[in-house]
């Protein structure tokens, strides 16, 4: 039987351009989330025997520490897009892991065996599923009972400065509207009322929502921050639309954001992101 696909949307874009740039750029996406993956880490979410479902675990890094960390038990990372897992494959074969699996699957309708994990993380994956309720209703289903998750996601996009410093870059004069509430996207699960609505309308209980707020660095200096940050997929999306000039314009803008930036430490800018707990009653 083949795999099942929801998001058929997010299927065609992670599996095609948009997986391809973030598997191109594996080590400056896992480096501009350098600091907020400490503090995640930081949290000690994981046991030594735990059977760990990593959700659009993409290239990888999460899954691998995740199994590393699981040294007794087992991670299985799930992804649409085979070109990041075939980068996280290989990585996890370089560096020896033998308690890793790397999956294509929608999170939100594979049938994952019932009651099988410990723990479900995701490092910025969980927000893009078409019927939030379905995902998580069947990702409570994979997990055993009394399991738990673990989520890091944005906060709302007015406190992410890296967002917004996009977005005006990218605006070229337009009055970009703000996604609706919920919808598949950074700030899907932003709102902590409606999270724990979400959760607890699954079968969650005990929904925490902890404030991280780190830098997000995205290259050694305006340029090489540039070659990264000016292919990812929200600057495409928001520059969908412009003429050539007002997207050279637009370009112009962010390379000069990038710029005022640039610290002795790098290109950074401030961003405010929730680590999501909950446990499945
Ligand atoms: C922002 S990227 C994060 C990737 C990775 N967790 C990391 O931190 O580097 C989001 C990932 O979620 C995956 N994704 C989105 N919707 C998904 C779904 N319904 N099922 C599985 N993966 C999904 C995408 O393919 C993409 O790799």
């Amino acid at each position: 039987m083949s795999e099942p696909i929801a998001n058929v949307d997010m299927a065609n874009a992670w599996g095609g351009e948009e997986g391809d740039q973030w598997t191109q750029f594996a080590d400056e996406y896992d480096t501009s989330l350098r600091s907020i993956w400490a503090r995640f880490l930081e949290t000690d979410p994981i046991a030594p025997a735990d059977r760990v479902l990593d959700i659009g675990c993409g290239s990888g890094q999460s899954t691998r520490d995740a199994a590393r960390l699981a040294r007794d038990g087992s991670a299985l990372g799930v992804d649409l897009s085979e070109s990041m897992l075939a980068e996280a494959r290989r990585r996890a074969s370089t560096e020896g892991l033998t308690n890793v699996e790397f999956l294509r699957a929608d999170a939100q309708v594979h049938a994952f065996d019932t009651a099988t994990f410990d723990l479900a993380i995701s490092r910025f994956g969980s927000m893009f599923f078409s019927d939030r309720p379905a995902a998580f209703a069947n990702i409570a289903s994979a997990l055993r009972p009394g399991g738990g998750v673990a989520l890091l996601v944005w906060q709302a996009t007015a406190g992410n400065e890296w967002i917004m410093v996009v977005r005006e870059s990218m605006a070229a004069g337009r009055d970009l509207p703000m996604p609706p509430p919920g919808a598949p996207g950074p700030a899907a699960l932003a709102d902590p009322d409606d999270v724990e609505a979400l959760l607890t309308g699954v079968g969650f209980e005990a929904v925490e929502l902890t404030s991280f707020e780190e830098p997000m660095w995205f290259g050694a200096d305006a340029d090489a921050a540039y070659a990264f940050v000016g292919g990812i997929g929200i600057v495409k999306g928001l520059s969908e639309g412009l003429d050539e000039v007002a997207r050279a314009d637009a370009h112009e803008k962010l390379k000069a954001a990038l710029r005022s930036h640039e610290t002795p430490e790098g290109v950074r800018f401030g961003s405010a992101v929730w680590l999501i707990t909950a446990r499945k009653s």
